[in-house]
């Protein structure tokens, strides 16, 4: 599985984005360490903080179906540079020990980022 193979299921989920409050569609897949790849899309809700993000969706997919070890999670948007993850993605992604984090746009921009680059300093279970 290449960068550009998971960019490009991301976007195939980015068409589901369930989104009648923003408009603003994202797309995110997460690849397994044994290779699989869970797609996932933003879901809005009129109670607006009830919103799950694409990440969120894609990640809490493969944790649903027993995944516990990942390589590397995909996002992508119509934004003007790479889609950058919000802090609670990131958040979530640094508690799955996500390690590379492929952003993307539309218009074929695409930066990548280790998990301590995209959340220096993060939180975790060996703080509590
Ligand atoms: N959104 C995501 O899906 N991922 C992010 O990392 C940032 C924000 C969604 C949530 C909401 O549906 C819309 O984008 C606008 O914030």
């Amino acid at each position: 599985m290449t960068d550009n193979e998971l960019i490009e299921i991301a976007q195939q989920y980015r068409e589901n984005a369930y989104t009648p409050y923003s408009h603003f569609k994202v797309g995110a897949a997460v690849l397994t360490a044994s290779g699989k790849v869970y797609g996932g899309c933003n879901i809005e809700n009129s109670s607006y903080g009830l919103t799950n993000c694409a990440e969120r969706t894609a990640i809490f997919k493969a944790v649903s179906e027993g995944e516990r070890e990942f390589a590397a999670l995909a996002v992508i948007a119509d934004t003007d540079g790479p889609c950058s993850p919000c802090g609670a993605c990131r958040q979530v992604i640094a508690d799955f020990r996500i390690p590379r984090i492929i952003m993307a746009n539309l218009k074929g921009d695409v930066k990548t980022m280790t998990l301590g680059e995209l959340l220096p300093f993060a939180f975790s279970d060996s703080d509590m």
